[in-house]
């Protein structure tokens, strides 16, 4: 192997029943660089991870690791961590309960019998010189998701590793919490360490990366500096496509507001989550909540809802009076919710792909009367063909499809109920520029037909073309409402920094 290469993968394959994940893809790591891999939902990014860390079989192909001579066949995680190859998922699977030392030294290897002053001891340590605000006894539960994350990779780092990957470490961070963890990369790039970033945030990616391959379909696209690859040209290589139309789409005139009759009205609506707020939407209006993480958004929506605890509050739909104090209640008055923890709210992992888009149709209609075997498909397969959506089958397990299409899954389960208002809590998230653009577009035509929606995204720009009415939330407060000429990101930015006030 060259010199400073530490990982090397030549012509990977992995076939799944079904799919080619991947095929034939060249994948080259430098010591001490950031290299962002990047694709399209579906491109085969984890796969290719997965292959690299012994989760997946490879079908063909071979591996080299800085420092072995002969080709390497990595058959567990375990093993992969023996050759200095560490991994840092999307969801952290360390345990809440324990304490953050424990969770960085538990597991490791057999027979090493831990002591534990010793064990915090090392830890504070290394805690403190990764600059990880997190203290050894301190129960890992009780830190912010970024300190979690951060606790994890120190974990990766301990065990001698070469190679750290990072598969969507930044999907539910906020801009303070994503720059921690860019200092924290940057300084173990410093170290030598090389870090392999997953990632759909462009901005990030081109704000902390070396070098980009790109995957699509699962073949390889190419490998890039980062500084030689604009970034509309990364966009249109992974998607296959030039970018004319991405940026036309345009909001249409339905729900200039006082125009049409107002479908949904909250007064004084509270939740064991939320301060009392009023609220309302129009038929066939796209209005959305904006406002840092953590201002009170999501649990706005979940209130309407009835996802968290309904304290207070007079609500009307179509101009009556109606009591919605759980889901099911919002779901008979025609209210769909798409939350915004697929994980913790969303998908049902061991379900297939058809059941998981039935089944708040199936709640409504009982489950004593469940859909024929012919109807369920027939639902599932005309949405996995409106959304696009990749999957071998309609009968594949949820849990085997890439993150951006379990999402899709999740839209399609409220398309299907036909609601007459559907909440949207992040509903673009983890999923790639092309089929973003088709989501937003999705919207706004089901606006026109009639369709309410309640639009939140922590990308105002996605905001500003979906919305015509935006409510701006600072501290879990509505302080402010724009509409027209105010809707630009400016406006919108100096409003939830309170400017002025
Ligand atoms: N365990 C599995 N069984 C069957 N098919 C799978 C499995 N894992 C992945 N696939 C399929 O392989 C392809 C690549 O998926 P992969 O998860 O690698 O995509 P990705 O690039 O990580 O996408 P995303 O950005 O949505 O996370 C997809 O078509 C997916 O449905
Ligand atoms: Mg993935």
């Amino acid at each position: 192997m060259e010199n400073g290469i530490v990982l090397s993968m030549r012509h990977i394959d992995k076939v799944f029943p079904g799919v080619r994940a991947l095929q034939n893809v060249d994948f080259t790591l430098r010591k001490g660089e950031i290299h962002a891999l990047m694709g399209e939902n579906g491109a085969g990014k984890s796969t290719l991870i997965k292959v690299l860390t012994g989760v997946y079989p490879k079908d063909g192909g071979e591996i080299y690791i800085e420092g072995v001579q002969d080709a390497i066949h990595i058959r567990s995680p375990q093993e992969a961590q023996s050759y200095g190859i560490s991994t840092v998922y999307q969801e952290i699977t360390l345990c809440p309960n324990l304490t953050v030392a424990e969770n960085m030294y538990i597991g490791r290897g057999k027979g090493v019998t831990v002591k534990w002053n010793e064990m915090t001891e090392k830890a504070g340590k290394l805690l403190d010189s990764l600059g990880i605000p997190a203290r050894p006894k301190q129960q890992l539960g009780s830190c912010s998701l970024a300190v979690q994350q951060m606790v994890a990779i120190a974990r990766a780092v301990d065990i001698d590793c070469k190679v750290l990957i990072l598969d969507e470490p930044t999907s539910s961070l906020d801009d303070k919490e994503v720059e921690m963890l860019f200092r924290l990369m940057r300084d173990l790039k410093a170290r030598g360490v090389g870090i392999i970033f997953v990632t759909h945030f462009l901005e990030q990616v081109y704000e902390v990366s070396d070098r980009i391959t790109v995957l699509r379909n699962g073949e390889l696209v190419g490998e890039y500096e980062v500084e030689k690859l604009p970034q509309v040209e990364l966009v249109a290589k992974m998607m296959g496509k030039e970018l004319e139309g991405l940026n036309v789409i345009k909001k249409s005139g339905v729900s200039e507001n006082g125009k049409a009759e107002t479908l949904y009205q909250a007064h004084g609506l509270s939740s064991t989550a939320s301060r009392p707020f009023d609220f309302n939407i129009a038929k066939g209006e796209v209005n959305g909540f904006t406002g840092l993480l953590g201002s009170g958004r999501s649990e706005s929506v979940r209130a309407i809802f009835g996802a968290d605890r309904v304290t207070g509050g007079e609500v009307r739909v179509g101009g009556k009076p109606v009591k919605i104090t759980k889901p099911f209640d919002a779901m008979k008055n025609g209210i769909g919710y798409l939350p915004e923890d697929r994980k913790r709210d969303g998908i049902i992992a061991d379900l297939s792909v058809r059941e998981n888009i039935i089944l708040a149709l199936q709640v409504m209609k009982g489950f004593f009367h469940p859909f024929s075997r012919a109807e369920a498909e027939a639902f599932a397969d005309k949405y996995i063909k409106a959304l696009e959506i990749k999957t071998a089958s309609s009968d594949t397990p949820i849990k085997s499809l890439s993150g951006g299409n379990q999402q899709k899954v999740i839209l399609a389960r409220w398309l299907l109920t036909h609601p007459q208002y559907l909440i949207l809590d992040e509903p673009t998230r983890g999923i790639d520029v092309g089929t973003k653009t088709e989501i937003q577009r999705l919207v706004l035509r089901l606006a026109e037909e009639g369709m309410s929606v309640t639009f939140i995204s922590s990308e105002i720009e996605e905001m500003l073309r979906t919305c015509s009415r935006l409510i701006v939330m600072r501290d879990r407060n509505i302080v402010g409402e724009l509409t027209g000429d105010e809707l630009t990101q400016d406006h919108v930015m100096y409003t939830i920094a309170g400017g002025g006030n």
